[in-house]
C-alpha cells in the first residue's frame, strides 16, 4: 500500500484498524494462493463447430469441446450462450423471453446463418460471429472464442470509428474506448479521481455508436472480467472472463430503444418516493440526535428547502449493524417523527459487515443459523470494517436473505424513510491488496454452490434484493428507497447509487458528468456525486459550482468526510448561501419534471440525465461531447467546471434552444459563448419544450418552435405508494400567430385543485380560449381550468 493511501486510511480508520489490517491481508494471502491456479493456463481457441440443431426461436451448435446455444427472445434481441462453464443465476436477468421472434435457418460452405425479422446471424464452423443489419452492413465482428482453465476470452472487432458508452460506474471519459476495465467491484479506497479503476458497481454492458449502426451487448457473467477495448490493439475489443459460462445479450437498436430492450430483460427502475428526488442533507460525523436536529434547523432558519437527512455510521452502537447508540440518540423515533413533521425525511446507513461479539444479537442469531458466509475449511470468515473484525451474510442464500430483511422491521417501526447500503463491494480493510474477502470463500447461490469468484460483483446486488424484498413486506404501501454504493446489472430494480468517494477537485467535478451518463446507459439512472466532493475541502467556488450541477442530477444529496471542513449550505456565507438556496428552489420546481421522467425511466429505462448524442445518436458531432449533459429531452445543462470562469462555451445541437435564464433565443448546432456568473450556470430548454414545473401554482412552461410542434408529458400520483395515477400528454403546435394545445390524458387520479396556468415564452400571447370559451391571459401567462383544447392568439407586434 502506498504511503498516501495508507495515511488516509489512518485518517478514516485509527491506527488500531490499520494494524489490524496487516494481519486480514496476511490472512487473505493465504486464502487466495490456495484457490488460485499458480500457473495460468494457455489461451486455446474452441475446436471447429460441427454440428447444428434447429430450434424455433435460435439453433444449438456443437463442437468436441464447446458448445454454442442462441435464442432470439425478440427479433432484435438476442442471448448467446457458450459452454462448457457454470451457467449464470437468474440475478441480472428477470424475463427469459420478449416478444415472439422466429427465426429462419441456412447453411452455408463456411457454416451457418440464423434470420430473425431484424438481423442476421452468420456463424462459421470455426465460432467467429457477423452480426448483419437487413441490408447487409457487419454491425458486430466476433472472432472465434477461447478458452483457459475456467475463463473464457472474447474478441470482438471495433470499426475505426466505433464509440462505446457503459460499463457501470467509471471515472473514465464518456467514450471508454481505448482503455482498459476491470469488472470487479472495489473501494478504491477514500478517495478517488479521474482514472481510478476499477469503482464500486460494475456492469458489464456496453453500448456502441458508430456508422454502422448501434447495439448494446451485455455479458451475462459476474466473475472477474477485464475488458481491453481497444487499448492494446486499436480495433479489437478483448474481453476475458475468469469463469463461468461465456453468454451475452446483443440488443440491436439506437440507444434509447437497446435500453429499453436490455432493461426490459433486467427489470426497469421503479417509481421512487417523490421526496427522493428533492435535497438530501448528509455527512459523515452527525453524532447525535441534538446535532442532526440543529442541522435541519438550520436549513428552516435560513428558508432553505429539505427533503432528507442522512445518518452515517455514527448512530449506530458501536457501528453494529441495526442497532442504534442510546446515550446520543435517546429516542429515535420521536425524532424521526419530528423531522418528518418538518417535511424531512430520515434516511439512514447499514454495512453489510456484522460485529463479531457474542453479546450482540444479530451475530448471536446469524452464528446460530448459518447465516455468514465460510471460508473452504468450514470455518466463518472474518474481515475489518468500521467495527473491526465483522463476519458476513452470504446475500446467495434465500433464507439468509429473509433473515437479513427481518433486520430491518425495527427501523421500519420507527419510521426510517429510506436506507443507504454502503460497503457492500464487498469491501474489508486490509493493509495490501484486494479489499474484499479471498476469493475461495464459499456462497450458497441458491443451493448449488459456488465461491466468491462468482459471487463477489452479486454481493451488492443482493444486499439490495433482500432489503427490497423485506420492505415490500414490511410495508407494502409504500415505495422503497434504497441507495447503493455497489451493485452489478439489474441494480436499477432496487436502488439509487452515488458515486462514492471522490476527491474534491475541479477535475473530480468534471468527470461527474460522464460517470453519471454511463452510468445511465448502463440502466442505472438514478445517481450523483457527493456535493463538493466527498475527501476533501472545496472552495467556496467548487462548493457552489458542483451544487449548481448537481440541481440537474437525479441523486441530490450534499455529503462530506468526517474531518473535512462542514458545508451545510450556511457555511459559506453571502453570496454563497443565496446562491445555494436560489439552485435548491429551483430543484423544488423542477420536481413535477423530474417527476415525469422518473415515471418514463420506470416505462422505458431511459436515463434522466442524458448524453447530447440521445438526441441524434446518428451525428457524430454529439459522440464525444461530456462537458455538459440533457436532463430528460427538455433540458441541456452545462456545468461551470473551472475555477474562476464566468463564461463557458455551450455546445447547442441542431434546432432552437431557449436561454433559460433570460429566454434569449439561439440556433444549432454550433457552440455558443455564455455568461455564467458565479449565481447561474448555462441552461438551455429546447423550443417546441412543454415543461412542468411546481410554482404558486402547476405551470406548463410552453417554448414555442417559430414554427412547428412540440410535446411535454406530465405524471402525477400521490407522491408514494401504490394508488391512482394520470399521465396528461400535452401536444403543442405553433402556426403563425396561434399556438394549439390538444391534451389527451389516462388514468383515475383528479386533476389538483385549481386549473393550470400556462407560461408562454418566446411569444406574448393575446387572447386565450380553453375549449371555446375565453380564458385570462396575463402578461405571458394563461390561466386556464383543465382544457381539451387551448387556442392561444399570439400579438404580432
Ligand atoms: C464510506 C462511504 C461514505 C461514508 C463512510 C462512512 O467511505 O463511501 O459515504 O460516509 O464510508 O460510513
Amino acid at each position: 500500500m502506498d504511503l498516501r493511501k495508507a495515511l488516509l486510511a489512518l485518517r478514516f480508520v485509527g491506527l488500531r484498524t490499520t494494524l489490524r489490517a496487516v494481519r486480514a491481508a496476511r490472512e487473505r494471502d493465504r486464502w487466495e494462493g490456495r484457490v488460485l491456479p499458480a500457473v495460468p493456463a494457455a489461451w486455446r481457441m474452441v475446436k471447429p463447430l460441427e454440428t447444428m440443431e434447429p430450434l424455433p426461436d435460435g439453433a444449438r451448435f456443437a463442437g468436441p469441446d464447446a458448445e454454442l446455444e442462441i435464442r432470439f427472445l425478440a427479433p432484435d434481441v438476442v442471448r448467446l450462450t457458450w459452454t462448457p462453464g457454470v451457467l449464470p443465476l437468474p440475478y441480472a436477468v428477470v424475463r427469459e423471453r420478449l416478444t415472439e421472434a422466429s427465426v429462419s435457418h441456412k447453411r452455408h460452405a463456411e457454416g451457418w446463418s440464423l434470420e430473425s425479422a431484424a438481423m442476421r446471424l452468420e456463424i462459421r464452423a470455426d465460432g467467429g460471429i457477423h452480426f448483419r443489419d437487413p441490408s447487409g452492413t457487419i454491425w458486430r465482428e466476433e472472432e472465434p472464442p477461447a478458452r483457459a482453465g475456467e475463463a473464457w476470452r472474447h474478441r470482438v472487432r471495433l470499426g475505426p470509428e466505433e464509440r462505446i458508452y457503459g460499463l457501470g460506474e467509471r471515472a473514465t471519459p464518456l467514450n471508454r474506448r481505448g482503455r482498459i476495465y476491470r469488472m470487479w467491484n472495489r473501494d478504491p479506497g477514500g478517495s478517488y479521481g479521474p482514472g481510478a479503476d476499477p469503482l464500486y458497481l460494475s456492469v458489464p454492458l456496453w453500448l456502441s455508436l458508430g456508422p454502422e449502426g448501434s447495439y448494446l451487448v451485455f455479458y451475462e457473467n459476474p466473475f472477474e472480467a477485464i475488458f481491453d477495448l481497444g487499448a492494446t490493439e486499436p480495433d479489437v475489443a478483448c474481453l476475458t472472463f475468469a469463469g463461468g459460462a461465456l453468454r451475452y445479450f446483443v440488443c440491436m437498436g439506437p440507444p434509447d430503444q437497446a435500453l429499453a430492450r436490455y432493461t426490459a430483460l433486467t427489470g426497469r427502475p421503479p417509481m421512487p418516493p417523490r421526496w427522493a428526488l428533492g435535497f438530501h442533507q448528509s455527512r459523515w460525523s452527525y453524532e447525535s440526535a441534538d446535532e442532526v436536529r440543529t442541522v435541519v434547523q438550520g436549513f428552516r432558519d435560513h428558508d432553505l428547502p429539505l427533503h432528507a437527512i442522512h445518518l452515517d455510521i455514527d448512530y449506530m452502537d458501536g457501528y453494529r449493524v441495526f442497532t442504534v447508540d442510546r446515550r446520543r440518540f435517546p429516542d429515535l423515533p420521536g425524532l424521526i417523527r419530528e423531522l418528518e413533521g418538518q417535511g424531512v425525511r430520515t434516511v439512514v446507513i447499514l454495512d453489510p459487515g456484522v460485529k463479531v461479539d457474542p453479546g450482540y444479537s444479530v451475530y448471536r442469531e446469524g452464528m446460530a443459523h448459518s447465516r455468514f458466509c465460510r471460508l473452504p475449511d468450514g470455518s466463518v470468515y472474518r474481515g475489518l470494517v468500521w467495527p473491526g473484525w465483522c463476519v458476513f451474510p452470504d446475500f446467495t442464500d434465500p433464507g439468509v436473505r429473509e433473515w437479513w430483511g427481518d433486520q430491518y422491521r425495527s427501523f421500519v417501526e420507527m419510521g426510517v424513510a429510506g436506507f443507504w447500503h454502503d460497503m457492500n463491494e464487498p469491501t474489508t480493510f486490509v493493509a495490501w491488496g484486494e479489499p474484499t474477502f479471498p476469493r475461495g470463500v464459499r456462497h450458497a447461490m441458491e443451493g448449488r454452490g459456488g465461491d466468491h469468484r462468482e459471487a463477489h460483483n452479486l454481493y451488492g446486488l443482493l444486499m439490495n434484493r433482500a432489503a427490497w424484498e423485506a420492505l415490500r413486506r414490511l410495508r407494502p404501501e409504500r415505495r422503497p428507497f434504497l441507495l447503493t454504493r455497489s451493485g452489478w446489472a439489474g441494480i436499477q430494480r432496487y436502488a439509487w447509487n452515488w458515486t462514492g468517494d471522490t476527491e474534491s477537485t475541479w477535475a473530480a467535478l468534471r468527470q461527474t458528468i460522464p460517470t453519471v451518463l454511463g452510468l445511465g446507459l448502463s440502466g442505472i439512472p438514478y445517481t450523483g456525486p457527493d456535493i463538493g466532493g466527498f475527501s476533501g475541502a472545496p472552495t467556496v467556488e467548487l462548493f457552489v459550482r458542483w451544487f449548481q450541477a448537481a440541481t440537474f442530477m437525479p441523486f441530490f444529496r450534499n455529503h462530506a468526510a468526517k474531518g473535512t471542513p462542514r458545508r451545510e449550505p450556511w457555511v459559506f456565507g453571502e453570496p454563497a448561501l443565496s446562491i445555494l438556496r436560489e439552485f435548491l428552489r429551483l430543484r423544488v420546481r423542477l420536481l413535477p419534471y423530474l417527476y415525469t421522467l422518473a415515471w418514463e425511466a420506470a416505462q422505458t429505462g431511459a436515463p434522466l440525465a442524458r448524453p447530447l448524442f440521445w438526441l441524434d445518436p446518428k451525428d457524430p458531432a454529439l459522440w464525444e461531447i461530456e462537458d455538459l449533459f440533457l436532463l430528460g429531452s427538455a433540458l441541456l445543462v452545462a456545468p461551470v467546471m473551472e475555477e474562476g470562469a464566468r463564461s463557458r462555451a455551450v455546445f447547442l445541437p441542431a434546432g432552437e434552444w431557449y436561454d433559460f435564464w433570460s429566454d434569449r433565443r439561439f440556433a444549432g448546432p454550433g457552440v455558443v459563448e455564455v455568461e455564467a456568473p458565479l449565481e447561474r450556470i448555462p441552461v438551455f430548454v429546447r423550443a417546441g419544450s412543454i415543461l412542468p414545473m411546481a410554482e404558486d401554482r402547476l405551470t406548463l412552461h410552453l417554448y414555442g418552435p417559430s414554427d412547428g410542434e412540440g410535446e411535454g408529458i406530465l405524471y402525477q400520483d400521490a407522491g408514494d405508494g401504490f394508488g391512482p395515477y394520470r399521465v396528461d400528454r400535452f401536444h403543442g403546435q405553433w402556426e403563425e400567430g396561434v399556438l394549439r394545445i390538444r391534451r389527451i390524458w389516462e388514468g383515475d387520479l383528479p386533476w389538483p385543485e385549481g386549473g393550470l396556468r400556462l407560461r408562454i415564452h418566446g411569444v406574448a400571447p393575446a387572447r386565450a380560449h380553453a375549449d371555446g370559451r375565453p380564458v385570462p391571459v396575463e402578461g405571458q401567462t394563461v390561466i386556464a381550468p383543465l382544457f381539451e383544447e387551448l387556442i392561444v392568439e399570439i400579438d404580432s407586434a
